[in-house]
């Protein structure tokens, strides 16, 4: 037996729905915690399976995780143990590999599985291993397991070749014990980046710089508790909004920034989407006669890339051919087979496609291959001509807070179902 989603399409959305707390600050934000000595309260959890995930490897590790009202958890590290981290959960999700810079950062030693996660295409992790090096640490891999430790780090210059969200945080939480200052050039300036630093100054670490390609850390012994709300997604928001161009009468998507989403609002203003962009919300109404364009993904500010394949199904329905190109992740365009399947006529070559538009799409039994396909596939089940039928959702679990309750909210036909 298999949980599914099943929409049945072509009813129009309307009304309200709220963004959560972002998932990918989320995933750093929790191991940041533990580099604190007492409880870390964070606030706007969003309730994903990737959260689970992590609760279950702190409590593996002695650190208490109490979930307070809806939303708030409670990291209480008091009581915390460095034992290696072998649970399968680490290879659930790519986000366990922030336990190597927090522990690192906090044990000088670690010892861990392989990271897990959405298989995008190859998704090394040579430029963290590279900055824990940096520090004065030493990488083994021997038997399925990544050791790395320090007699001491200290503090240096690390330059990432590739701009990269993970190296960039993964470094940043092993240097703030590290004696004296680290310096990260050609940093990647994602918002959730900047979250976590803020996270980790609120403890007492002294950072400066997240949000530019230049991060200075300034090493402190120690790091105590604190509160912190965290930033809303930016990629539900951006799920939300093309949604709400796909299939909705009138959609107001409340609890974003809108200056993290200006790439993507800006491309739909390109395509002709009737919107009204408020200080924390955006208000979207349905447009027939979309316009194609062209998208190229790019590290922040430029077009996220786990926004490409949710904008792949909506440039299914612009009249004429738009063309895709993903270089952060070029093997992202499996969705495009389901799609097609669908009744879409893309052509997918390495690392581009060609969206020809318009076309009808009709439900059929789909996959989601991977997190941001299951919600490509979502907005395409509500655009479609009868049901569609979704498999393999629990990618879907891992990062959207509630989607088929939300979408229910806003009139979907969205039911889950146990299938044989
Ligand atoms: N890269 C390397 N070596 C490294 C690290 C990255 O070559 O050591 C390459 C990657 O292969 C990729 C590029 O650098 O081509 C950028 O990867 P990055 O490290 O920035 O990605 P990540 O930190 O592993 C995060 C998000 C992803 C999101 C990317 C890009 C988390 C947990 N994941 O991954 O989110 O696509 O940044 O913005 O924050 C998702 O939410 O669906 C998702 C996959």
């Amino acid at each position: 037996m298999e949980e599914v989603i099943k929409i049945v399409g072509k009813t129009k959305l309307c009304g309200e729905v709220k963004i959560s707390g972002s998932k990918n600050a989320t995933v750093a934000l929790i191991p940041a915690a533990i580099l604190a000595s007492g409880p870390v309260t964070i606030c706007g959890v969003p309730n994903i399976s990737d959260v689970e995930s992590l609760s279950i490897l702190l409590r593996e590790i002695g650190v208490e995780v109490i979930k307070k009202a809806d939303d708030h958890i409670i990291i209480d590290p008091t009581n915390m143990k460095n034992i290696p981290l072998d649970h399968p959960s680490v290879s659930k999700l790519r986000a366990s590999y922030y336990f190597m810079g927090a522990l690192l950062g906090k044990y000088k030693e670690v010892k861990m599985k392989m990271p897990g996660g959405c298989y995008l295409g190859p998704r090394p992790i040579d430029l963290h291993l590279k900055g824990f090096e940096a520090l004065g640490a030493t990488v083994e891999y021997e038997k399925g397991y990544y050791v790395i430790k320090a007699e001491e780090l200290i503090g240096n210059k690390v330059f990432l070749d590739i701009s990269s969200v993970g190296a960039t945080i993964n470094i940043m939480m092993a240097a703030v014990h590290a004696t004296g200052r680290t310096i990260i050039e050609n940093a990647a300036k994602e918002p959730e980046i900047i979250d976590v630093s803020s996270l980790l100054n609120k403890m007492g670490a002294k950072i400066r710089g997240a949000g530019t390609n230049i991060i200075t850390i300034d090493g402190v012994k120690d790091l105590g508790g604190c509160f912190h709300e965290i930033i809303p997604d930016r990629i539900e928001a951006g799920t939300f909004i093309i949604m709400a161009a796909a299939a909705a009468k009138e959609m107001t998507i409340k609890n974003i920034i809108p200056q993290h989403l200006e790439s993507l609002l800006s491309k739909l203003q390109e395509m002709d989407v009737d919107m009204d962009i408020d200080v924390d919300c955006v208000t979207i109404r349905g447009n027939e006669n979309l316009k194609p364009i062209d998208l190229k993904t790019l590290p922040y500010p430029g077009f996220a890339t786990d926004l490409q394949q949710p904008l792949t199904t909506l440039l299914t329905q612009a009249i004429g051919d738009s063309k895709v190109i993903d270089t952060i992740y070029p093997e992202r365009f499996k969705n495009c087979n389901e799609l097609q399947r669908m009744g879409a006529d893309i052509d997918v070559t390495q690392g581009s496609s060609v969206v020809k538009g318009k076309t009808d799409l009709y439900g059929q039994r789909v996959t989601a291959t991977d997190l941001r396909c299951g919600a490509a596939l979502v907005i395409a089940g509500l655009i479609a001509e009868g049901t569609t039928e979704i498999h393999e959702i629990y990618h879907i679990d891992r990062g959207y807070d509630d989607l088929d309750g939300k979408l229910k909210k806003l009139g979907a036909n969205i039911t889950r179902e146990m299938v044989d």
